[in-house]
């Protein structure tokens, strides 16, 4: 059975100490919510392992925003999927927008980290989305069908059902401009329908499809009571405990 999922993604903020606290603060009121999804932070490299040393685990999930689509080796500055595993993670976000049009991911270099990352044990939580011109122009599904196709359907499904999708319109990132409810629905039902074709429709029932984009407290419990939206990818607002629960709240 698919899972409702909200993962945080703490993007390139905080200090390794101002992330401690906010990770130690988020762990404390999960445990204390009980909430009726899982819920996931995934934090700068530099942050893992001392967030992972004061989170507790059964509760809260760890997860790197990148890894390597090398195993090891002469790649400076790179941080393997390996490498995040054994910091205690169990989570990895791979193709964010942001990983893709400012740092020139492509669905090549893509399919290897997801290779390395479910290698090593870790979830991936899938990025894919549309840009505005693309949503403005009518390609928008065909657009996020290539990302799907091309980044995982190499997969077999049995590993296509160890992954996570997160539908991320860019134009909705970070702008305040969300996707409405139905926006969002169409896409989760589109994107479940490509996945059908490829592995059938029970591992398609099967994938957990979070969205994110401007999702905040005041919109989550919408967003998540479409029947194809199984929660959320969350920027901004995983930065606030206070709003992080709000949106974890909404299921
Ligand atoms: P915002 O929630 O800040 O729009 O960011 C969404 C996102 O990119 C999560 O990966």
């Amino acid at each position: 059975m698919r899972k409702n999922i909200v993962a945080g993604n703490w993007k390139m903020n905080t200090t390794v100490s101002e992330g401690v606290a906010l990770a130690k603060e988020v762990s404390e009121a999960v445990k204390a919510a009980n909430p009726k999804c899982e819920v996931v932070i995934c934090t700068p490299f530099t942050h893992l392992c001392p967030v992972a040393g004061v989170i507790d685990t059964a509760v809260l999930g760890l997860g790197a925003e990148n890894c390597a689509d090398h195993e090891k080796g002469a790649y400076t500055g790179e941080v393997s999927a390996a490498m995040v595993a054994s910091t205690g993670a169990t989570h990895v976000i791979l193709g964010h927008s942001e990983r893709r049009q400012y740092y020139g991911e492509t669905s090549e270099t893509l399919r290897e980290k997801v290779a390395l990352a479910l290698a090593n044990g870790l979830t991936p939580i899938f990025c894919i989305g549309e840009v505005l011109a693309e949503r403005e122009n009518g390609t928008f599904n065909e657009v996020v069908a290539k990302q799907v196709e091309e980044g995982l359907f190499n997969l077999s499904a049995e590993d296509f059902g160890k992954i996570v999708l997160a539908y991320e319109p860019v134009w909705a990132i970070g702008t305040g401009k969300t996707a409405t409810a139905e926006q969002a629905e169409d896409m989760h039902a589109w994107i479940r329908s490509v996945i059908a074709g490829k592995y059938g429709k029970e591992v398609a029932e099967n994938t957990s499809i979070l969205y994110g984009g401007s999702c905040k407290p005041s919109n989550a419990a919408e967003l998540f009571a479409k029947p194809d939206v199984d929660g959320g990818l969350i920027g901004g607002a995983a930065l606030k405990c206070a709003d992080f629960m709000g949106i974890v709240n909404a299921f």
